[in-house]
């Protein structure tokens, strides 16, 4: 197809068919980098809750950036990722701290940000600032390399330098703001991963995919590694009414999150046994006055897969216990406000009346 026509045909479908979300009524660049880190990795639907609590709790960038920590992990949970929440406060932080709460306006600077990527700098400069810069994500990589039959590997270096490319020809000149929301929202509702709605498309004629039957095949993307299998064995030490949680402190998934007392074998282990406790925990079990098993539990994140048993460790309250290292008992209350993983938050849930 004609590379001019292609804007301006996308922008008249985006105006008629665009969704009503409320980043799209701001140009305050701190509401917009608020939204698209949440909505990295996250569908709309999913997203959205959580930005509008983000907002209301942390109205300006200024707010964010005197969050507390916990607080602030504790309202991303379930998003996922807890480095993007991290790094969002790290940012907010020298953000007010070295520019007086002013956000960069340019590409070139807010990449240089924490957290910041070429997709997030584009949003920001075109959204806020209407920098002509193209967006690339998931979404776009989809609409291109199926109306441009582009097969490259979208996860390759020269792949993703010759998508930028095209995106960049493509962009708007009078309108990259809506275009780059314009491109994004036409992925997600009509040229959508499954079942993209080619019949009552716009690009339906010039189409490559539509044209050659290969909506399915495009866009190319190297096949991922299979998950990581592991087996986390969770030891709940509950004495009094309480339970003996940590922090993660390692460089591993939910980093700065609480959970239990965890043993990790190699394989899967069917008894106590077989794990094998340190002395730490053999001591504590030895104090317990009754333990028990789960169910195995499957949680899936995006790049392992996590079978999980919780042994239900019960000391009597009169019973002088050493925890090991890192564990500290918390009421029901206190645990209510520990950033938790979702594993931990359900299992709590379901086990507990808190
Ligand atoms: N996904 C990522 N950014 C988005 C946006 N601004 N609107 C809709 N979906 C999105």
């Amino acid at each position: 197809m004609d590379y001019p026509d292609f804007a301006p045909k996308l922008i008249d479908w985006y105006n008629h068919h665009q969704r009503d979300l409320p980043w799209r009524h701001t140009k305050n660049p701190y509401f917009i980098w608020l939204s698209e880190v949440i909505l990295q990795q996250t569908r709309v639907a999913q997203g959205l809750p959580y930005y509008v609590r983000f907002t209301e709790k942390y109205p300006t960038i200024f707010d964010l950036a005197a969050a507390d920590e916990q607080e602030l992990m504790r309202l991303w949970q379930g998003l996922g990722y807890y480095s993007r929440a991290r790094n969002l406060h790290a940012t907010a932080k020298l953000v007010v701290a070295q520019l007086d709460g002013k956000f960069p306006e340019r590409y070139a600077d807010l990449i240089k940000l924490k957290g910041i990527g070429p997709y997030t700098a584009a949003a920001i400069a075109s959204f806020a600032f209407g920098e002509r810069v193209a967006v690339v994500d998931g979404n776009v990589y989809r609409v291109l390399a199926r109306i441009f039959g582009v097969d490259q590997d979208i996860t390759s270096t020269e792949g993703k330098k010759t998508f930028q490319s095209l995106a960049n020809v493509l962009i708007s000149p009078h309108n990259p703001s809506v275009y780059n929301q314009a491109i994004m929202e036409f992925g997600a509702v009509q040229c959508s991963p499954a079942s993209p709605d080619c019949l009552l498309c716009p690009f339906q004629e010039q189409c490559v995919a539509n044209a050659t039957g290969q909506q399915n095949k495009l866009p190319v993307k190297a096949k991922k590694a299979p998950p990581r299998k592991r087996f986390f064995h969770y030891f709940v030490v509950e004495q009094n009414g309480k339970l003996a949680l940590k922090q993660r402190t390692q460089k591993d998934i939910w980093q700065e999150l609480y959970d239990f007392y965890l043993l990790e074998p190699a394989a899967p282990a069917a008894s106590l046994d077989e794990l094998d406790p340190n002395d730490a925990l053999r001591a504590l079990l030895q104090n317990a006055s009754k333990i028990s098993r789960s169910d195995g539990f499957v949680h899936l994140l995006t790049h392992q897969t996590i079978e999980a048993i919780f042994w239900r460790v019960t000391v009597e309250g009169e019973k002088e216990i050493t925890l090991p290292e890192g564990l500290v008992f918390y009421s029901a209350t206190q645990i209510e406000q520990l950033p938790k993983p979702v594993l931990i938050g359900n299992y709590l849930v379901a086990n507990y009346t808190f």
